[in-house]
């Protein structure tokens, strides 16, 4: 697992401020966020495919997973999963146009149900999915593509900080750009 052996896990399973044991709750605002479990799996895809253009097979979610579960979180309301994050963690150089090389949290893909949005549940999932990366995975840094024309999503991302640092023409299979979007973990 790829952990800085210099920040010990054990520290965080303390439970200081809302973020607690893998697989318990990690917030209380009308809506819950915990840790993904391959159970979470199905609705999962569920909701990516009835959210998104972007859908993956099972082996993709499974691999992230199990590289790095403590970002894989998933949103519960009215007794059922209501929208997930899902983040991969790269060496790098810096986003942010710092000369340096950086850890980051990628944003692979996050995604609330249609009869669940602005209610704060993308934006909780993203701060604690951030949280953390900072944390747990020594992460400086985090970033996402997003569609140009995507404005809830470019919204959320900037009332959370991030700001766009590049534009990738063509990113997408139909031939859509992507924003890169970029925000520091001291935020979080
Ligand atoms: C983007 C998405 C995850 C946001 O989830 P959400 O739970 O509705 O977001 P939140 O309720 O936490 O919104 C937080 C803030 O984001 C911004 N925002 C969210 N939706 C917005 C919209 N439709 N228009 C403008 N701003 C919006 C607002 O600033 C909002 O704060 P406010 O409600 O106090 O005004 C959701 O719209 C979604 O799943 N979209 C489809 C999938 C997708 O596009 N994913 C991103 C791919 S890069």
């Amino acid at each position: 697992m790829p952990l800085n052996p210099a920040k010990p896990v054990y520290a965080i399973s303390l439970n200081l401020v809302g973020f607690t044991l893998k697989g318990q709750n990690l917030s209380s605002q009308g809506f819950d966020v915990r840790v993904f479990t391959i159970s979470d799996l199905e609705r999962v895809m569920h909701i990516n495919a009835k959210c998104l253009p972007e859908n993956y097979s099972s082996y993709f979610y499974r691999d992230l997973y199990t590289k790095y579960p403590e970002t894989f979180l998933v949103a519960e309301a009215d007794g059922e999963i209501q929208g997930y994050i899902m983040c991969r963690i790269e060496r790098g150089w810096s986003k942010k146009g710092k000369l340096s090389a950086a850890r980051l949290a990628h944003v692979v893909s996050i995604a609330v149900m249609e009869s669940h949005r602005r209610k704060g549940i993308g934006k909780e999932l993203i701060v604690q999915s951030m949280a953390r990366a900072r944390r747990l995975y020594d992460c400086d840094e985090g970033y996402l593509e997003v569609r140009v024309s995507n404005e809830p999503a470019i919204g959320l991302y900037t009332k959370l900080g991030y700001s766009k640092v590049k534009r990738n023409y063509g990113y997408y299979l139909d031939g859509e750009d992507a924003w890169v979007m970029a925000v520091s973990l001291e935020e979080f």
